[in-house]
């Protein structure tokens, strides 16, 4: 029996191969490398000393997604196929809820004419959108503030749907803070195409000089700081946490929202403090004025986790900076040597 892992060769998705491989799953990646790099896949191979099957292939081309199903015995699906850049999907809109939204249904038609009713998805925080308040539970109200969003939103819905109408189904819907940190080898990481728009890929890049300086987005958020407030995650942490949804999925049925968080709010200011002690670099900084869409503070409620999965975050955010920065300091160009 083997875990299908959809966007296998990403940021989270590699992480996640590399702990279900350690946990003597057998896996299958499907990835187009659209937003990753092949590389990925000999690195996994070399940190962990096993081999997996994978298939260059995007989810949209069914026929050959059911050749996958054909091909191997699949029990459960890890899901994290799906573009994911906020401002872009600002502009490519058709592009995001096409390959995002329809990417996963044909995902979900062909998990359903092979029986196949196991689901762990790839959703954000982005959901509890800009009207809840921190800390936030699964049980809020999800929203959103671009076309990225509510992908999220509607596959979420969607997800929720299938398990009313046929009780077998049983997906989870991880609900991701911000993931930052990388393998403790420094081997893999995160390798953004293009100039990075989160936080932690963007310091990586000015300490390692390819960028001048950072651009903090407001200083006037009502914050002990003045800027933004969010929950960081190490990325070991979130791919454990697969694991565990995945058991869960394994052994329950019904929909369930699960938030992926330590429940512990840091700064901006906070984060680039802790990135210069942890690693002895100056993180040269401007304040500019607030973007668009961001909200004031954002941290989890993880009790949800902890009761229904057995789960927490483990990692300190010291743990996340120094690990940031060994990756990308050993891989300045990312995969693209
Ligand atoms: C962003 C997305 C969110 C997505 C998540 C996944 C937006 C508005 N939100 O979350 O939908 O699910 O990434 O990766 O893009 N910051 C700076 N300078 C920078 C970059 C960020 O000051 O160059 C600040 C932001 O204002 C924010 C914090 O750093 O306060 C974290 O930003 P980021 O890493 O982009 O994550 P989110 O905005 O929380």
């Amino acid at each position: 029996m083997s875990i299908l892992v959809t966007g296998g060769a990403g940021y989270i998705g590699s992480h996640t191969v590399v702990e279900l491989l350690n946990n003597d799953y057998e896996v299958v990646i499907v990835d187009d490398f659209s937003n990753s790099h092949p590389t990925v896949l000999d690195r996994i191979k070399e940190l962990t000393g096993k081999d997996f099957t994978f298939y260059e292939l995007n989810l949209l081309d069914k026929e050959n997604l059911q050749n996958v199903f054909l091909e191997n015995d699949i029990e459960a699906v890890i899901h994290f196929a799906g573009f994911k850049a906020v401002g872009e999907s600002v502009s490519l809109p058709l592009e995001y809820y096409h390959n995002n939204v329809t990417g996963t249904i044909v995902l979900l038609e062909v998990m359903k004419e092979f029986n196949v009713k196991n689901i762990v998805f790839s959703s954000s925080a982005t959901v509890y959108g800009m009207d809840n308040k921190a800390p936030f539970t699964e049980d809020m109200p999800t929203s959103a503030t671009n076309p990225y969003g509510y992908t999220k939103v509607v596959i979420e819905h969607i997800l929720e749907d299938l398990a009313v109408a046929d009780n077998e189904w049983s997906p989870i819907l991880l609900r991701y803070f911000n993931p930052i940190g990388a393998h403790e080898s420094g081997r893999i990481g995160e390798d953004p195409n293009d100039i990075p728009n989160n936080l932690m890929p963007y310091i990586t890049q000015v300490a390692v000089q390819k960028l001048e300086k950072l651009s903090i987005y407001g200083d006037d958020y009502d914050t002990p700081d003045g800027t933004g407030v969010r929950d960081y995650i190490h990325v070991v942490d979130l791919a454990k946490g697969h694991l565990k949804a995945l058991d869960y999925s394994l052994n329950h049925t019904g929909a369930q929202a699960v938030n992926l968080g330590t429940g512990e709010g840091y700064s901006v200011l906070d984060v680039v403090h802790a990135f210069e002690k942890a690693n002895d670099i100056k993180i040269p900084y401007e304040i500019v004025k607030r973007r668009p869409g961001d909200i004031a503070v954002g941290y989890a409620d993880p009790t949800k986790a902890k009761d229904l999965l057995g789960w927490e975050a483990k990692h300190s955010l010291e743990d996340m900076c120094r690990t940031s920065w060994k990756w990308q300091k050993n891989n300045p160009q990312g995969y693209k040597e």
